[in-house]
């Protein structure tokens, strides 16, 4: 008997947001930007635009620094504000701590001192055994925690959270840095504003995403108190972060900011991911782990049976000790995305054991 023919898969991956192109504005941007020539090195008018554009959402006058990518962004930032004898206190599964190659360790030259996640989160009291050892010359000095906004587990921190860890740190003369790889998503997520969310709680410093939010590259670093930018663009240019044609960075983030498509475009990927909760609820083989706060979709499925799924539409493991895989929606994830991946899902998943020959 023949194998029965593969489901048709998605147009839009679910493996990232990050495999999804960019928003067609932001392509129209890059090309409008083009006309011309322009200074290089941030000093011409798309940059400036960007900058005015940051510090409006802001509601205050921050420090912007424009950057190619998000590791960068997240090297610069934390190398700004840390000495070599000075540690940085994040979660076990930060993006900083597993997926930058130790890029800000090294470039900083500081301690990355990990503690336990909880749902992605840090909570406030995880710093505390660590800040015993401030003015003791045996030990690294906390001098910063950061966070990610939404976290690696796709969890998005409440403003009371990120102002309560902002607290903590500034009782033990500690800054919070935040990683705002996906800060869109968590915004629209919670109803707050930039100002809200970041300024207010307390943030001294951030990488603002765009990437994975219609970009086709570029974020920005953000210092909510000028005195810690002192020395943050010479931390830049030998980061290799200084992009020589930086209005096409500005523009991207311009056309993003504008009639706030950064929002719509978060808020899009957001109900995507609610949507395909929703759509492989009846697979009896799926057990989403909890409902998304974000454009993450976490669901446990039968490991024998992920290899074949991956090859039919891919998507990444994430933790095979749990059988979990992650499942993300972008911005361009469509509706009809969402119903042809869990349709698939179903077909592969009901036929059930056999059908992994195929
Ligand atoms: C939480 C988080 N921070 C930072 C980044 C930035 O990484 P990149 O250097 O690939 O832009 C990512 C990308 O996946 C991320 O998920």
């Amino acid at each position: 008997m023949s194998a029965a023919p593969l489901p048709p898969a998605p147009e839009a991956s679910f493996a990232s947001d990050n495999a999804a192109g960019a928003s067609p504005e932001v392509i129209e941007a890059l090309a409008a930007a083009n006309a011309g020539p322009a200074l290089a090195y941030g000093e011409d008018p798309w940059t400036a635009d960007a900058v005015a554009a940051i510090q409006e959402r802001f509601e205050a006058p921050v420090d912007v620094l424009l950057a190619w990518g998000g590791t960068g962004a997240n090297i610069v930032g934390l190398s700004t504000l840390l000495q070599p004898w000075q540690s940085v206190i994040a979660v076990d599964s930060a993006h900083v701590i597993v997926d930058e190659a130790g890029g800000p360790a090294r470039f900083s030259g500081s301690t990355f001192t990990t503690v336990a996640n909880v749902d992605g989160k840090l909570v406030p009291d995880a710093i505390e055994p660590f800040v015993g050892w401030l003015g003791e010359e045996h030990h690294p000095q906390p001098a910063v925690a950061t966070i990610s906004q939404v976290t690696e587990n796709g969890t998005v921190y409440s403003i009371d959270e990120i102002g309560a860890l902002a607290d903590r740190c500034h009782a033990h003369g500690m800054l919070l840095h935040l990683d705002g790889a996906r800060i869109a998503n968590a915004l629209v997520a919670s109803g707050a504003t930039l100002a809200e969310m970041v300024r207010d709680t307390g943030v001294d410093a951030m990488t603002f995403g765009f990437t994975k939010n219609g970009a086709v590259f570029g974020e920005a670093v953000v210092y909510l108190r000028p005195e810690l930018a002192a020395h943050a663009r010479f931390v830049r240019k030998q980061a290799g972060q200084l992009v020589s044609k930086s209005r096409f960075v500005g523009a991207q983030i311009s056309a993003l900011l504008r009639d706030d498509l950064w929002l719509r475009n978060a808020r899009s990927a957001n109900d995507r991911a609610a949507e395909l909760t929703v759509a492989v609820a009846g697979i009896d083989a799926v057990d989403v782990v909890r409902p998304p706060e974000a454009n993450a979709v976490f669901a446990r499925i039968p490991w024998d049976r992920l290899d074949e799924l991956q090859r039919w539409s891919f998507f990444w493991p994430w933790d095979p000790a749990d059988a979990q895989v992650r499942w993300m929606a972008s911005f361009a994830t469509t509706s009809e995305d969402v119903a042809t991946f869990a349709a698939g899902l179903r077909q592969l998943l009901d036929a059930g054991v056999g059908q992994s020959e195929r």
